[in-house]
């Protein structure tokens, strides 16, 4: 409550990402007093996904710690597990300022950060600074240099997985960004097949569970074609390109741009996926459910369509810090573990 009715309004009157650098430096620079911190506490596991032991079912989705810098801060906030990234080959400036654009009339967030992090170096260096008492996830993606494509963008993913693998838990394979010129999802049979050849082959030393991270906007016809692909997991979904049924003013949303749109719109058809993936993959296939998750109701619509854990993000800045504890809670009201 104290944060919706003082702290936000204090924080939506800056700058999206200005507040997030503040956040990422006090976060980074306390994180040896949260890693004695979070030593101390004591919260046993109750739910196992694959290789994944978690305490509850709730995990911050990618995005919001690029670079690893925050891992003991997120985990004192809460959070059972954290996917770090997306990390790419080389270091990635992203796309030019502003790139991050509350709507707050429909509790969304618009960005085209375009996958700036520091590279995959710098991202395992400050995976290797903290001992994590929760599961850590790494986040993958292509670097979007344009001259990267078809053979050399499968070099550049791979790279990046062995880079990462040994200092994580599970890997995530963001195929679905939608704020890069190039689109990966458009690749044919013949790419994919040699890219998880590859993929699976860099793995192999380090059985890492590999997700695939797919958009909100990929047709549902398209499970058929990935159930053929050696996935550990699926996390559903990525943001959307669509600006279908938001009360924001359309002049708002032209003034803003392009972007990949997250939060409370993206609830349903993301859910509609969920539901769709576990026809297809069957009752054992681990699926993380990620958009539009800000309140137990809604993080129980995902459990019920069908994912077996949840990611949040956008509802941690319309909600507040409280939010993880409050759905930690409530899972184990509900008793789904
Ligand atoms: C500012 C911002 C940056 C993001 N960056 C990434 C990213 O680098 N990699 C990724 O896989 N997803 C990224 N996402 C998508 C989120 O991980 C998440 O899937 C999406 O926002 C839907 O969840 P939400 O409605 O809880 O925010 C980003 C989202 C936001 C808002």
């Amino acid at each position: 409550m104290i944060y919706e009715k003082i702290v936000r309004p204090l924080l939506f009157k800056c700058d999206p990402e200005k507040i997030h650098e503040v956040v990422r430096f006090f976060g980074e620079h306390l994180g040896w007093v949260f890693s004695y911190l979070n030593s101390k506490a004591h919260h046993p596991c109750k739910l196992q996904l694959l290789n994944l032991k978690l305490k509850h079912p709730f995990g911050l989705a990618a995005g919001f710690d690029k670079n690893g810098e925050m891992i003991p801060f997120l985990e004192f906030l809460g959070f059972s597990f954290v996917e770090v990234g997306s990390v790419t080959n080389k270091a990635w400036s992203g796309n030019p300022r502003p790139r991050i654009f509350r709507i707050p009339q429909d509790e969304a967030i618009i960005n085209r950060m375009g996958l700036n992090n520091r590279g995959a170096k710098a991202v395992v260096e400050n995976l290797k600074r903290h001992r994590n008492f929760i599961p850590i996830g790494v986040s993958i993606a292509k670097t979007p240099d344009p001259s990267i494509r078809s053979a050399k963008a499968i070099e550049d993913i791979s790279s990046t997985l062995r880079a990462v693998a040994p200092h994580c838990d599970y890997v995530a394979l963001n195929l679905s960004c939608p704020n890069t010129c190039e689109k990966i999802w458009d690749y044919d049979d013949q790419w994919f097949a040699e890219f998880f050849q590859e993929i699976s082959l860099c793995n192999r030393p380090w059985k890492r569970p590999l997700f695939l991270k797919i958009s909100t906007d990929m047709p549902e016809s398209d499970f058929e074609r990935i159930s053929k692909w050696p996935l550990g997991g699926l996390i559903i979904a990525n943001t959307t390109t669509s600006r279908d049924n938001l009360s924001t003013p359309l002049t708002r949303l032209d003034e803003i741009g392009k972007g990949g749109l997250s939060g409370r719109p993206l609830l349903q058809r993301s859910t509609k996926l969920i539901t769709a993936a576990r026809t297809i993959f069957g009752t054992n296939f681990p699926i993380i459910a990620s958009g539009g998750i800000d309140s137990p109701e809604t993080a129980a619509a995902k459990f019920t369509a069908g994912a077996n854990v949840v990611q949040i993000y956008t509802g941690l800045i319309y909600k507040g810090p409280s939010i993880v504890k409050k759905l930690s809670r409530s899972s184990f009201d509900r008793d789904i573990l």
